[in-house]
């Protein structure tokens, strides 16, 4: 007899809640035949993979390896179901994952004609950091995913479609944004600065972070919030200062005052990430229509393949 995947959804389960009755009822199975079949997985490898003895239950040092492994096989099987019914065509859907501040930029309009374009398939967006978008596409949840972090996962196509300029946010009325044409981080240093998404990290947050700090730079006081919308009802409050991708300039708020940066250095990717061995022609649509549109609308970009 050999490992079969259900052994490792069990096993995951199980190391997952550290305790055989809450992994039972997670499975949806009696107590008796998990524990039978845990015991099966440990005489089949010859190993422990659980302490003996310990509430709640603790890896071994060889079950954490087991552990790390066994949920990345579990993942490729289910990117493996996910893509086989795509390149079957069974499903004319498509799963978006975006980070909110796409949202103020081209993602509606993209997303509207692709529908207008595609009334076969069903479209659904979901809200989610890039890190989540990673996970999400590997996990067949999403389909493509809109970002703004670099990450580096080798299962994963990452195309930079184009780099957002940065700009600032100020309180209307604030003394920055009245004459000044452009501003130089050096010149917000003395303001609180407000960032965002506060987590999950990496995010946009560090992006501007990591602006003032090449700069040798240090904000005089940070303050962390959840998201943009937060960030700039701060800012209207007069509570401090925060810098935005260009395309908020688009949400036109009376109370408040943009300015843009003079470094063209100071930008932020927007990343379209797919599965590394999707080559579907939905997909492929979809990135021929954003090029298109970027050219329409007259806007930089990076030419198709940029990394
Ligand atoms: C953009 O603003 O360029 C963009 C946003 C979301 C998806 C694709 C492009």
């Amino acid at each position: 007899m050999t490992i079969e995947l259900r052994h490792l959804r069990y096993f995951v389960a199980v190391a997952e809640e550290r305790n055989f009755t809450r992994a039972a009822e997670r499975l949806h199975i009696a107590q008796p035949p998990l524990s039978r079949q845990i015991q099966q997985l440990e005489e089949l490898l010859g190993v422990q993979l659980f302490e003996r003895n310990t509430r709640p239950l603790r890896l071994t040092d060889t079950g954490r390896f087991f552990y790390t492994h066994a949920l990345q096989l579990l993942a490729q099987t289910t990117e493996l179901e996910a893509m086989t019914r795509r390149v079957a065509k069974i499903e004319r859907k498509m799963s978006v994952g975006f980070v909110g501040s796409t949202l103020y930029g081209m993602l509606p309009r993209i997303i509207r004609r692709f529908r207008t374009e595609h009334p076969d398939i069903e479209m659904s967006l979901h809200e989610m950091s890039t890190m989540d978008q990673i996970k999400a596409l590997k996990d067949g949840r999403i389909d493509v995913g809109f970002g703004r972090i670099r990450h580096d996962d080798p299962a994963v196509r990452r195309v930079v479609l184009r780099e957002e300029r940065m700009i600032v946010a100020l309180p209307l009325g604030h003394h920055l944004a009245s004459g000044h044409a452009t501003l130089s981080l050096h010149e917000l240093v003395d303001e609180s600065l407000i960032i965002f998404p506060k987590a999950p990290r990496p995010s946009f947050a560090d992006q501007v972070l990591a602006a003032f700090h090449d700069r040798a730079l240090k904000p005089r006081r940070l303050h962390e919030v959840r998201e943009l919308q937060i960030a700039l009802g701060l800012v209207a409050m007069g509570e401090g200062i925060s810098v935005v991708p260009s395309s908020v300039y688009g949400l036109k708020r009376d109370d408040v005052s943009y300015v843009e940066l003079d470094d063209p250095s100071l930008v932020s990717p927007i990343i379209m990430s797919m599965r590394m061995l999707d080559e579907s022609q939905d997909l492929r649509e979809m990135q021929a229509m954003i090029y298109q549109l970027y050219e329409e609308l007259g806007m930089s970009y990076n030419p198709p393949g940029h990394e």
